[in-house]
């Protein structure tokens, strides 16, 4: 494969500040292996309720443009995000609905990867599964193994510094980029 750099976006499905699923999305860039430059995507909390009707007569706010650009435009996209109510939280799932609406749907032939973090023992494995689904309707291609689910990440990520604190969690996390990275080399990059 040409020597190219694989330029990966991040989304982040907690609006929290302190959010422990951010904390690991922060982390990212620095676990990445050579050649995979991790940064985070355009944000969606700017985003309106979608309604079909809005889209009909305004068209597309310019932050889902914006979004869904960056997504068409990357490499790969992973989610860092939180479970609520074993789901996707509202605010992603809205932002997903908009940019599903977007012509030329970024996510087509999309290398996506999940990581989820929780205070409960399960660490998120519930919303993975809603968005697996999801991407599946979107046709994306997402990465089945290594999984990263942190479950009681309050003991495992430093919420005052803002830092992982676990070793374990940190290298599977490195592992999962480092599969990634070939799973995005297996799969082609941007259509
Ligand atoms: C509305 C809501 C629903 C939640 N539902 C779940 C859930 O289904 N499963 C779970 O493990 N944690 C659930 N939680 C707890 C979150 O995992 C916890 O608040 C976590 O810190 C949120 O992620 P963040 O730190 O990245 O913001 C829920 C929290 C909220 C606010």
């Amino acid at each position: 494969m040409a020597d190219k750099t694989l330029n990966v976006i991040s989304i982040c499905g907690s609006l929290r500040k302190g959010s422990y699923n951010r904390i690991v999305m922060n982390a990212l860039p620095a676990l990445a292996p050579d050649g995979t430059k991790i940064t985070e995507a355009p944000p969606f909390s700017e985003f309106p309720l979608y309604n079909a009707d809005s889209q009909n007569s305004s068209g597309f706010p310019a932050p889902v443009q914006k979004l869904a650009d960056a997504i068409r435009a990357a490499d790969g996209v992973i989610f860092n995000t939180p479970e609520y109510n074993f789901g996707i939280p509202g605010g992603l799932k809205n932002a997903l609905d908009w940019v599903s609406r977007v012509q030329n749907q970024p996510f087509i032939g999309k290398p996506v990867a999940l990581q989820s973090a929780s205070p409960g023992p399960v660490g998120g494995a519930r919303v993975q599964y809603d968005l697996r689904r999801a991407m599946v309707f979107l046709d994306a291609s997402t990465l089945n193994k290594p999984e990263i689910f942190i479950g009681y990440c309050a003991q495992r990520i430093d919420e005052k510094t803002g830092k992982i604190t676990d070793e374990q969690t940190v290298g599977f996390i490195t592992q999962q980029l480092a599969a990634f990275a070939k799973f995005i080399a297996a799969h082609g990059t941007q259509p």
